[in-house]
Parts: structure tokens; C-alpha cells; sequence
């Protein structure tokens, strides 16, 4: 089974395939669950799908076809961001890991500035935290009550990272979380 990436036009061609894809399905962990017409008509419009900073890719299945898409953001920086969105019909399949694996492998094959590639998803997304983890990517922060949530209390943000280096030689270097290391230092001083 291989996911494979896709460069779509969000303008041109793919135009109405992406708002058909935006519009008919629900993001239950997404800011906004579900995307009205005019607002992803407007969104592609303003290059949110592909200008300087973004660009989008469809991933296809070799034996399902397409299964969702997968945006890139943050593209002037070393540093970029994604947004992976799996069709409902294909969720809870196996799919996110080898979509996650391919996305990383296409940002750092052909991204040569690229140093790190990150994501952020809502702590109670289990879904998506299992495919970072099970795809080797270091949680690095728990951002408390960060995530804004419409007619609700505010969730906590997540964030995994993975390095470039991490990639290349199949290691995980981990986050340094103990502060005890500087109070140590600071008394040495
Ligand atoms: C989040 C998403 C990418 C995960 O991909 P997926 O193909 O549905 O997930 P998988 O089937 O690969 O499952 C991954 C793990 O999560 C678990 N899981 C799947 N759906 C789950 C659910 N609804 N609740 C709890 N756990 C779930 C699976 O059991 C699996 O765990 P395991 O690794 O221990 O076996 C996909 O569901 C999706 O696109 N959702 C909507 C958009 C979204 O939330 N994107 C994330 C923003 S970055």
C-alpha cells in the first residue's frame, strides 16, 4: 500500500474537486467543523490553498485513490506547518500514519532549506496524536487552554515536531524537559 503525494491547482483545474472536498465533509477538530461554500470559495481565492506561503496536494491511495489532502504552510520559513485531512469514508483505517510518513518524506525530499517540520492538533484529536506519535514524531508542547472551541470551554493545543536530521538517520532525538538541569547550573555559578 503507498500514499502518494499529488500537487493540486486550487484555481485552476482542482478547483471545484477541493471545494467539493472542503465543503462536504465534517473536521470535527478543526476551529471550523464544517466549511460553508462561499468561505472556501474565498479561502482558495486568496491563495490559502497555494500562493508564497501554502500549498496543497491530494493524497492518493494506490488501491482506494484519492483519500483526502494535506495543506503546507508556513513555506518562507525553515520551519513549515501542516493540515491533514483524511475524508470521513477513509478514517479509521490505518490510512494517517503512511499519510503523515509521506507528506514528511515528500517536505524533506524537496524542501532542501527545511529544517524541522511541525504540527499542532487538539488534545482530544486521539486520532491524530496516535498517527504523530506511531509516525515518530517528538511531542514538544502542550499549549493549556489554547485552542478556542465555539459554545465550549478552550482545549489545549498540541505540538510534534520532526527534525530533519531525525529523518535521515531514523533516530528520535527527545526534548529536554528537565529545568532541574538549569537551577543546577545557575548554582554553580
Ligand atoms: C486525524 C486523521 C488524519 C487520522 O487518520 P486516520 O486514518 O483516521 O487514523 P488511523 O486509522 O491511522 O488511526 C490512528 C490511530 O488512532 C486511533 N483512532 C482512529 N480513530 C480514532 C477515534 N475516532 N478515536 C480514538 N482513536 C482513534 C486508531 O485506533 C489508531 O491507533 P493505534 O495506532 O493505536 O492503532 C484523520 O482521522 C482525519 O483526517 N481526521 C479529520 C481531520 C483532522 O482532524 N486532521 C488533523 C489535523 S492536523
Amino acid at each position: 500500500m503507498t500514499i502518494t503525494l499529488a500537487r493540486l491547482d486550487p484555481t485552476g483545474a482542482d478547483r471545484a474537486d477541493l471545494v467539493a472536498f472542503l465543503t462536504g465533509e465534517d473536521f470535527p477538530f478543526h476551529v471550523r467543523r464544517t466549511i460553508a461554500r462561499v468561505d472556501a470559495e474565498a479561502a482558495i481565492d486568496a491563495g490559502a490553498y497555494r500562493d508564497d506561503e501554502h500549498d496543497t496536494y491530494w493524497l492518493e491511495h494506490d488501491e482506494l485513490g484519492r483519500i483526502g489532502i494535506v495543506r503546507l504552510e508556513d513555506l518562507a520559513d525553515p520551519v513549515p506547518l501542516f493540515d491533514l485531512r483524511i475524508a470521513g469514508r477513509f478514517r479509521g483505517r490505518g490510512l494517517g500514519v503512511p499519510a503523515l510518513r509521506a507528506t514528511t518524506d515528500h517536505v524533506f525530499r524537496t524542501m532542501g532549506d527545511v529544517t524541522r517540520f511541525e504540527g499542532q492538533t487538539r488534545e482530544d484529536n486521539v486520532a491524530m496524536r496516535r498517527v504523530f506519535v506511531r509516525a515518530g514524531w517528538v511531542k514538544e508542547a502542550h499549549y493549556r487552554e489554547a485552542w478556542p472551541v465555539e459554545g465550549a470551554a478552550p482545549v489545549a493545543s498540541v505540538a510534534y515536531g520532526m527534525l530533519r536530521r531525525d529523518w535521515e538517520s531514523g533516530t528520535v532525538t527527545p526534548v529536554p524537559w528537565d529545568d532541574d538541569v538549569i537551577a543546577s547550573s545557575e548554582r554553580g555559578r
